[in-house]
């Protein structure tokens, strides 16, 4: 798809004298629950680019956060929504029955892993896909326990904050939360919890869950599923090695745990395969799907093996899950994938991000780490490459310079810059992207010495 705009154009200083206005009101009404990265106070999108209210126009590497895959308001998605609008808005699933639901089910079973019978439960966000997992592994199972990972993110509604173990201020005054969730180490190879190396290690990391977990207090009898981040998303784009989720599987199915997939910032085409998961060659038990899926429209979608799926009539439901405007969205951006081969376009592209962002790497001692797959890429940057002491405020230094500049991108995890285009971007955009940020790396650097 041809986008618009190739490169920024700055007009005004953001925040912009219109930005400002709108800043004030925001914080006089708006929860102060959330915290903004920067002030860019976003007017339209257009591809992948945004434009701010003062007509300063960004490289949007956030996509939304992962959500503006196939660009910002795609002709054919805008379409499909004004259509569905004006014939039905909304009908209650979990009452009645519309055909897009019906429609978007069977895609979602056809480019999910597993070639076996499988089912959908709908909802509106990736904490609702994760709590309809962790409520759908109890009844199936009929096991109380879960596992989950330090540094992972699964929502923040009380089910899913059980899971969440990425920062204190999202848990903290909370409890008690669902209790019995047990969080082992993740595979954060450039900093292994372990202090071990790869492959040096033999991936200790899940012998560990084994040994150290299963078989000292979580029973693995009572234990129904242990969730997963295929990549690490909030906890740092941090990319388990290879191997690491067929050796797990393995250990799960032994004990009859299911493996619930959180997909929710991986999946839907972003690494380059339709669920990153695949990567690994693993076929998981539960799928969660929310973010990309319908291109901005509210969506979550819990996938499942039809045998785990058996939850009676009336055991879980809602008003707007699977709502029409949102299938037909999340319909389109499916097609939209494959004809404009955008899994292909992620992984080209990815490659050519990742060597450019590597050759950088070698110049700039800054940064530490550079590790991703397809357009799910991470760049960590420390003080120092042998102590890797965090560079925590460097990198919100680097993060305000390339807004400054017209580069909307953002941190995840400690120090980490987090790389999330959408994934209809050329070669020509990211390089005027990178050439922004590089920018900024260099002066940043600069400063340190
Ligand atoms: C991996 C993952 N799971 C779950 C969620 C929660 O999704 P939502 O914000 O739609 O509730 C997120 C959101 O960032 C996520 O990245």
């Amino acid at each position: 798809m041809e986008t618009r705009v190739q490169g920024p154009k700055i007009v005004v200083t953001p925040p912009g004298p219109k930005a400002r206005e709108l800043l004030a009101k925001d914080t006089a009404y708006v929860s102060h629950s959330v915290v903004r990265w920067y002030p860019l106070v976003v007017e339209s999108g257009s591809g992948c680019m945004v434009k701010d209210v003062d007509g300063n126009e960004y490289i949007d590497f956030n996509s939304g956060i992962a959500v503006l895959s196939v660009g910002h308001s795609h002709p054919r998605v805008v379409k499909a929504i004004k259509d569905q609008a004006e014939k039905l808005i909304h009908y209650s699933w979990t009452d009645f029955y519309y055909k897009p639901i019906v429609d978007l089910a069977e895609e979602l079973v056809k480019i999910t892993p597993g070639a076996f019978p499988k089912q959908v439960f709908f909802s509106n966000s990736g904490a609702e896909a994760n709590e309809a997992a962790m409520k759908m592994a109890r009844w199936h199972t009929r096991r109380p326990l879960f596992l989950a990972y330090t540094g992972s993110f699964h929502g923040r509604s009380f089910g899913t904050l059980s899971l969440t173990g990425s920062k204190l201020v999202q848990r903290r005054h909370f409890f008690p939360l669902v209790p019995e969730a047990t969080h082992v180490p993740y595979p954060y190879c450039y900093r292994c919890p372990f202090r071990l190396k790869y492959p040096d290690c033999n991936m200790w990391c899940v012998d560990f869950i084994e040994e150290e977990v299963l078989k000292k207090f979580h029973p693995p009898e009572d234990s129904a599923a242990m969730f997963i981040e295929p990549i690490q998303g909030e906890g740092g784009y941090v990319v388990p090695p290879e191997n690491y989720f067929q050796r797990l599987k393995k250990i799960l199915d032994k004990y009859d745990i299911l493996m619930v997939d959180d997909e929710i910032q991986a999946g839907v085409g972003r690494t380059g395969k339709w669920f990153a998961i695949e990567h690994w060659g693993v076929t998981p038990d539960i799928i969660t799907s929310a973010k990309a899926l319908a291109s901005g429209i509210p969506i979550g979608a819990t996938v499942a093996k039809e045998e785990i799926m058996d939850w009676e009539g009336g055991s879980h439901a809602n008003t707007f899950g699977g709502n029409p405007v949102a299938c037909v969205a999340a319909l389109q951006v499916i097609g939209i994938i494959r004809e404009e081969k955008l899994l292909e376009n992620a992984a080209r592209q990815g490659t050519h991000f990742m060597r450019r962002l590597k050759e950088m790497q070698q110049k700039y001692s800054i940064i530490g780490d550079v590790r991703g797959k397809g357009l799910m890429i991470g760049v960590e940057f420390v003080k120092d490459p042998e102590t890797k002491q965090p560079a925590e405020q460097e990198v919100i230094d680097i993060m305000n310079k390339c807004f400054k500049r017209g580069l909307a991108i953002i941190i995840s995890g400690k120090s980490t810059m987090r790389f999330a285009p959408p994934l209809i971007i050329t070669r020509e955009i990211i390089d005027a992207g990178l050439e922004v940020f590089e920018g900024a790396v260099k002066e940043v650097e600069a400063q340190l010495k």
